[in-house]
C-alpha cells in the first residue's frame, strides 16, 4: 500500500528531492510513519486507512485525511481535498445547510444541553467556526480558531444515537449538494476522528 507520494520535479536534481522515512512506531493499534519532513502518517492496521498530520492541531481534530485506499498512480498528484471540494465558497455553502439542519434537528434538541446551546449560540458564528475548521483540515489556507472539540462538547452529554442523527444530517447535506463519493468518504473520516471527543453520553 502507499503511505505517501512525493512528486519529483524532473528539471531538478533527483536525489535531493527524495523523502525518507525517519521513524516507524506502533501506537494505539496504528502504524505511525514519520517522514524526514516531519509529516506524520497514521495507518489504521485494521482498515488500512492512511491519515496525515502536518499542522499543529487542537485536541479532537488531529488528523488530516489523505486516502482510504492505496492511491492509483493517476491519483498520486491529485489536488487537495480543499481544492476538490471547490474551495471556501463551496465549503461555506455546504456548512450553512448542514448547520441549519443540525440546529433544528429534534433528534438532537431532545437533549436539553444541546437544545440550550443551539438556542444560545448565534448560527452565523457557529457556521463561521465550522467553515474555518473544514477549510483547515481539508488543506486550505484557513486556521481553526475555535475551541478544541472535547472542550466544546464535553458538557453536552452527546450519545451514540445523537451522533447517528448528526451523521444522518451530514449525509443529507452531502447528497443535496452532490458531493462525490471519494470526497464524502474523506470528510466522514475526518468527522469520525472526533467521535471520542464528542460522544461522552452513555446511550
Ligand atoms: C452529535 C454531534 C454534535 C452535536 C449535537 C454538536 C453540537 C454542538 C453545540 C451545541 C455546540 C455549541 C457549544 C457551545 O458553545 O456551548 C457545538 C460547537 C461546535 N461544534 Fe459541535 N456538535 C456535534 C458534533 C460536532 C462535530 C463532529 C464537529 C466537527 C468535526 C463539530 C464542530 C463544532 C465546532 C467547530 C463548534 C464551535 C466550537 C467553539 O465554540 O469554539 N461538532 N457543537
Amino acid at each position: 500500500m502507499t503511505i505517501f507520494t512525493n512528486r519529483i520535479d524532473p528539471t531538478l536534481e533527483e536525489d535531493v528531492q527524495w523523502v525518507f522515512i525517519k521513524a516507524l512506531n506502533i501506537r494505539d493499534g496504528a502504524l505511525v510513519v514519520t517522514s524526514e519532513r516531519d509529516t506524520i502518517y497514521r495507518v489504521d492496521l485494521k482498515t488500512k486507512t492512511v491519515t496525515k498530520s502536518e499542522r499543529p492541531s487542537p485536541a479532537g481534530v488531529k488528523w488530516q485525511a489523505t486516502t482510504t485506499h492505496p492511491p492509483m498512480p493517476s491519483q498520486a498528484n491529485q489536488p487537495s481535498l480543499y481544492e476538490r471540494l471547490g474551495g471556501i465558497y463551496s465549503i461555506a455553502t455546504v456548512v450553512d445547510n448542514f448547520i441549519d439542519r443540525v440546529m433544528t434537528d429534534p433528534r438532537l434538541n431532545d437533549n436539553p444541553a444541546v437544545n440550550e446551546a443551539h438556542h444560545r449560540v448565534p448560527p452565523a458564528g457557529f457556521k463561521y467556526l465550522v467553515t474555518e475548521m473544514v477549510g483547515w483540515v481539508a488543506g486550505g489556507p484557513q486556521k481553526y480558531t475555535g475551541r478544541p472539540m472535547r472542550e466544546s462538547h464535553e458538557q453536552l452529554n452527546i450519545t451514540p444515537k445523537e451522533w447517528e442523527a448528526f451523521m444522518d444530517d451530514f449525509q443529507q447535506t452531502l447528497d443535496k449538494f452532490g458531493v462525490p463519493a471519494p470526497e464524502q468518504a474523506e470528510l466522514k473520516t475526518i468527522v469520525n476522528s472526533t467521535y471520542g471527543d464528542i460522544v461522552i453520553g452513555k446511550s
